[in-house]
C-alpha cells in the first residue's frame, strides 16, 4: 500500500515538473474573492481616490503620466504588495501620495487591500510565481543598457521623466529584483514600455536589473508623529491684511516667486495643499492647509468664504490643484489661483517647506523633479 503510494506520489510530482517544463512559469492561486460590498466600495474608492490621475478605466496617463493599473504584466507578476505598498505609503518624491490612514491617507487598512484585490480581480489574469532571488549581473554593462534604452524615459538617474522613478527609493525597496525584471521583458501593455524580450539579450535584461538594484540604499518606511489636521474656519492666513492682488503669468498661474513674496509680505490669503493629506504631514509650504482633492465640497463651503484669495498647489505639479480650484470657481468663489510649479517645482527653485519633524530647508532638491 504504501509503496504504492509513494510510487503515486512520486509518479505525479514527476508529472507536475515535466509541466512546469513546457509552460514557462508556474501559475499562483487566484488573489483573495470580495464580497460584492466590499467590491462596491473598492470601486467607490477607486473613482474617488485614484482616477484621477490613474484614469477612469485604470488605463493610466491621465496625468502625470500615472501607470497603467490594469496592464498584464504589472498584475501577472503582481505580489499583492507591489500594489498595496505604493498605493498605502505612496513613492516619496513622486506625485504618488500615500493611502493608508496610518501615514495620514484616508482609507483604512481593510480598504486598501480590499482596492488592492479589487485591481487584480478588474485586472483579470492569471498570476505567475516569480522568484524571490536576487538577480545578478554585471552593472556597468547595466548602466551601459540604460542609458542606451531607458534613460530617455526613465531619467539619466531614474529620476523618472514621462515614465515612473525606476531610481525611487520607496520603489526599489518594494519591488523585487524579478517583478522588475519582468517588467522589462514583458513590458507594461498598452502604455509606451515595450517589451524588451526580443531587443535585448536575456543577460542584458540580467544586467540593466542589476544596475537598478545597485541604486537601492536600503530605504525604510518610517513612522512619523501625524500633525492635527486644521479645520476650515482656521485656514486663513493673516486675516486682518490685504489681498496679494497676483498678476498672474501667461497659463493663468501664479508663479512661485509671486507666491513666496507674497507670503514674505503677509498678505491675507487661504493656502491649499490639495494633494493626499500624508504627503502634506511628510512636507508643506508653510501657511497651507491640506484640502484634497477628493473633499467633500458642500461641507466645505459652509466654512470657507468666497471672497478671499484662494492659492492651491500640489505635485502633479497642477492635476489636483487644476481640479480643485475649478469646483471652487464652480461654486461661486472668486478669486482662486494656482501655482504653476507645484510643490517639487517649488523646492527646485530653493523655497522653503515644512518638514514632518519641523525643520525648515531652503536648499534641499526633491529626488524627483517631474
Ligand atoms: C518610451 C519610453 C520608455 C522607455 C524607452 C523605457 N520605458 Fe520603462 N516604462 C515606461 C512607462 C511609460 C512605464 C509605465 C507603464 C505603465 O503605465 O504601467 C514604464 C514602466 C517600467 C517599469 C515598471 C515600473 C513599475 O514600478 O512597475 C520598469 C521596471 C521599466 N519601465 C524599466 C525600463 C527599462 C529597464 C528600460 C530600458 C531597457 C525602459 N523601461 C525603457 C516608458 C519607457
Ligand atoms: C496625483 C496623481 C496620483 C493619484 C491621485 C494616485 N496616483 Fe498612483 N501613481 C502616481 C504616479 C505619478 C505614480 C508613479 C510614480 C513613480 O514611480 O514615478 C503612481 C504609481 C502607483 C502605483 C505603482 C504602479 C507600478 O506600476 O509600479 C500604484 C500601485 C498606484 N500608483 C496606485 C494608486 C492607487 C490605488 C491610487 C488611489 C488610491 C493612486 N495610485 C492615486 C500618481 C497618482
Amino acid at each position: 500500500m504504501l509503496i504504492n503510494r509513494i510510487v503515486l506520489i512520486t509518479l505525479a510530482l514527476l508529472s507536475l515538473s515535466s509541466f512546469a517544463q513546457n509552460v514557462e512559469r508556474e501559475k499562483l492561486p487566484p488573489p483573495r474573492e470580495l464580497t460584492p460590498e466590499q467590491a462596491k466600495v473598492a470601486s467607490a474608492n477607486y473613482q474617488k481616490y485614484c482616477s484621477l490621475c490613474h484614469g477612469v478605466d485604470r488605463q493610466g496617463h491621465a496625468n502625470d503620466h500615472a501607470p497603467s493599473l490594469r496592464s498584464k504584466s504589472l498584475f501577472e507578476s503582481g505580489v499583492p504588495h507591489a500594489i498595496l505598498r505604493p498605493m498605502s505609503y505612496g513613492r516619496q518624491g513622486t506625485a504618488m501620495g500615500g493611502y493608508l490612514d496610518e501615514v495620514g491617507g484616508p482609507m483604512t487598512l481593510d480598504e486598501t487591500w480590499d482596492l488592492t484585490y479589487w485591481l487584480f480581480w478588474q485586472a483579470g489574469v492569471d498570476r505567475v510565481k516569480l522568484s524571490t532571488n536576487p538577480v545578478l549581473g554585471d552593472v556597468q554593462r547595466g548602466e551601459v543598457v540604460y542609458q542606451e534604452n531607458c534613460a530617455t524615459c526613465h531619467g539619466k538617474k531614474g529620476e523618472g521623466i514621462t515614465a515612473p522613478a525606476l531610481g525611487n527609493q520607496s520603489a526599489l525597496a518594494h519591488n523585487s529584483d524579478e517583478f522588475i525584471r519582468y517588467a522589462i521583458e514583458k513590458g507594461r501593455n498598452d502604455t509606451p514600455m515595450v517589451a524588451f524580450a526580443d531587443k535585448l539579450s536575456s543577460a542584458d535584461i540580467d544586467n540593466v536589473t542589476a544596475f537598478l538594484r545597485s541604486q537601492a540604499s536600503g530605504w525604510k518606511q518610517e513612522t512619523q508623529v501625524l500633525k492635527h489636521i486644521p479645520t476650515p474656519k482656521e485656514y486663513i492666513i493673516n486675516p486682518n491684511n490685504d489681498d496679494p492682488n497676483f498678476t498672474l503669468n501667461e497659463q493663468g498661474y501664479v508663479t512661485s516667486a509671486d507666491l513666496y513674496a507674497a507670503l514674505k509680505a503677509k498678505k491675507r490669503m487661504v493656502l491649499l495643499d490639495t494633494r493626499v493629506p500624508s504627503v502634506w504631514q511628510t512636507a508643506h509650504i508653510e501657511g497651507s492647509f491640506p484640502l484634497p482633492y477628493y473633499t467633500d465640497f458642500d461641507a466645505l463651503e459652509k466654512e470657507l468664504p468666497k471672497d478671499v484669495q484662494i492659492v492651491a498647489y500640489c505635485s502633479c505639479p497642477r492635476a489636483a490643484a487644476d481640479y480643485l480650484t475649478n469646483k471652487l470657481t464652480d461654486r461661486g468663489y472668486l478669486k482662486t489661483a494656482v501655482l504653476w510649479e507645484g510643490i517639487f517645482g517649488w523646492q527646485n527653485l530653493g523655497y522653503p517647506v515644512k518638514r514632518a519633524e519641523g525643520i525648515n530647508d531652503s536648499k534641499e532638491l526633491s529626488s524627483s523633479t517631474h
